[in-house]
């Protein structure tokens, strides 16, 4: 049975300098086998959160379980979680087998069994034959695939991106994202995408996790994101919105009368997504 809360965060704060906070209050499910995107401006906490689920940083407040466990005295390097960087942090003086099989080999997995999972590793990522090429020999799309491959060799629990797509040109990147949304399917793991570019994350998420100003803006899938955004700020962010400022004056059940008259307080504002037309009564965002 899959297991709705299999990563949480539970009331979690996290400040650098122990004034400001750059997490606030986050509290977050994520079930076994999803794949949830992180998407959010630059300096909403998105790196944050993920450096406290691997171990890098540490909570100021709250807890962060694993599979129904507290991960705050686990290691990172117990935890069970690989991940992929923006730069690929591949080691450059390593072919492509050597960096899968190193993290094999410093937990002393023997090499028979090591050269097994390499090999795994490099047909998800349909890299077989490219065992003996150095990093620079590759191009950057084949870099990070590798460098999928080198988190997943470990067959981690969680698997973490923290803008995996960002040197890659625009064709490379729809390409690549698929990829690695194939591999999270064929692989059922857990997944956790960050990246700042909004039709990425609509593209390739279960859920959409809308970061702003440190706490969670709105959360749900794509489409309930980019159809009802909650607030002006996530219908500016994802996809295009026409907004207008009204007063509602009246409101039974589910109609409402709106006065759109210059002279009003212009107290809500209706969100439109382009393919609406005024016929349309749904008042979608509403905010003072
Ligand atoms: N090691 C650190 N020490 C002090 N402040 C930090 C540190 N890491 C991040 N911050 C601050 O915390 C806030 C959140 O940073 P974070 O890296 O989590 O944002 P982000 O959403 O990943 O942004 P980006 O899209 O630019 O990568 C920022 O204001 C940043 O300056
Ligand atoms: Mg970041």
């Amino acid at each position: 049975m899959s297991n709705d809360h299999f990563v949480r965060f539970e009331n979690v704060d996290k400040s650098y300098d122990g004034k400001q906070l750059v997490v606030k209050g986050l509290d977050l499910d994520i079930a076994e086998g999803e794949f949830v995107t992180m998407l959010g401006p630059s300096g909403s906490g998105k790196t944050t959160c993920l450096m406290m689920l691997a171990g890098f940083e540490t909570p100021t407040n709250g807890q962060i379980y694993l599979d129904n466990k507290v991960i705050s005295d686990i290691p990172p390097h117990k935890r069970g979680i690989g991940m992929v960087f923006q730069n690929y942090a591949l080691f450059p003086h390593m072919t492509v087998y050597e960096n899968l099989a190193f993290p094999l080999r410093v937990r002393k997995i023997p090499k028979d069994e090591a050269d097994k999972k390499v090999d795994k590793a490099l047909s998800m990522v349909s890299l077989q034959g490219f065992e003996a090429r150095m990093p620079m020999q590759l191009s950057g799309g084949q870099q990070q695939r590798v460098a999928v491959a080198r988190a997943i060799v470990l067959e981690p629990k969680v698997l973490l991106f923290d803008e995996p797509l960002s040197n890659l040109d625009a064709k490379l990147r729809r390409q690549v994202r698929e990829d690695i949304r194939s591999i999270q399917q064929k692989l059922a793991v857990t997944t956790i995408y960050v990246t700042h570019d909004q039709e990425e994350a609509l593209a390739i998420s279960d859920k959409v996790i809308v970061m702003n100003d440190a706490i969670i803006a709105q959360e749900g899938t794509p489409k309930q994101l980019y159809s009802f955004p909650n607030t002006k700020f996530v219908a500016n962010f994802i996809g295009d919105s026409n907004i207008i400022k009204v007063d509602i004056d009246d409101q039974n059940s589910d109609t409402y009368l709106i006065n759109f008259s210059i002279y009003s307080d212009f107290l809500t504002l209706i969100i439109f997504k382009p393919y609406e037309t005024f016929s349309r009564t749904d008042i979608c965002g509403k905010s003072a």
